[in-house]
């Protein structure tokens, strides 16, 4: 293959992986080669953007690290991650709606009590969360694993504090036998993403806010069920038009009561999709 122009390069890098053994792993690079280079000429790609690409990625990777991961915030902002995670969670209608897991869950989360304070120290306004798992037949999801976290009042997570070294305002619960949850934590609040990298360059440059409106991580396992991978928003925020990584589904949200005592008080119940057969659990 010699004299290649840009006619014919498209073709002899296809045909160049022709032997790549695993066929799924071949029908996704081909699509992506593909793909790309039908951009490349779509956009008449100039050697000046081609090198702004590369220096974008490569700022991408210098400032990833096991705390931070550019590149998949730059897959939540280009709407990617949304897009990957709604093809792949059609559920049957009346199930609770998976949206992006982002980058704040921590393996190991502290266990707690039903009605146990989750925030552990986190400052927020005091808040009872509440509310019950089931199937999509109503039947109560006893013992589900409930894995919950969330920003405190200064929109950060725990391991955005360097300073804090224990788990804050995350934690797990366990459904009782009626599927019935409540916990203590402190009010959801709006945050914007880490936008001092460059994907925080690029959300500017194209005219737009690193904001997501309030919400509550859940992680939710139960024997026979599928994972539900979720959050629920806040019914009164102003960015659930406009969240800067495109997870809400008006199906998530709920109305945060304040109480008499200023706390507040938040109900959801989740509808779990049952395993398919022959699936792992969750
Ligand atoms: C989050 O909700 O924790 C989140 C999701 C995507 C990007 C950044 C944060
Ligand atoms: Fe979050």
């Amino acid at each position: 293959m010699r004299n290649l122009d840009q006619h014919t390069i498209t073709e002899a890098v296809l045909a160049r992986q022709a032997q790549t053994a695993n066929p799924r792993l071949k029908h996704v690079l081909d699509s992506l080669v593909k793909h790309l280079h039908a951009f490349a000429r779509e956009v008449e790609l100039t050697e000046e953007e081609w090198f702004k690409g590369i220096e974008f990625l490569t700022r991408c990777g210098h400032i990833t690290d096991d705390k931070r991961q550019e590149f998949i915030l730059l897959s939540d902002v280009l709407g990617l991650s949304m897009l990957t995670v709604a093809q792949n969670n059609d559920k049957p209608a009346g199930c609770t709606e998976a949206t992006v897991f982002g980058p704040f869950h921590v393996e190991g989360a502290p266990h707690y009590e039903l009605g146990a304070d989750i925030s552990n120290g986190a400052r927020g306004i005091p808040c009872v969360v509440r509310g019950t798992v089931r199937g999509i037949d109503g039947k109560p999801v006893a013992k589900a694993h409930m894995d919950v976290w969330q920003s405190d009042e200064d929109g950060l997570y725990d391991v955005q504090h360097p300073e804090i070294g224990h788990a804050q305002a995350r934690g797990i619960v366990h459904s009782d036998s009626e599927g019935r949850y409540h916990f203590r934590s402190i009010l959801a609040v709006p945050y914007a993403i880490p936008h001092d990298g460059p994907v925080g360059d690029l959300l500017q440059t194209t005219g737009r806010h690193p904001w997501r409106p309030a919400h509550l991580h859940f992680l939710i396992k139960a024997q026979g069920y599928e994972k539900l991978i979720t959050h629920v928003f806040r019914s009164d925020d102003r960015y659930l038009d406009s969240d800067a990584v495109f997870g809400v589904r008006q199906s998530l949200i709920a109305d945060w009561k304040q109480q008499s005592d200023g706390s507040y008080i938040v109900e959801y119940d989740f509808v779990l999709n049952p395993a398919r057969k022959g699936a792992a659990d969750a």
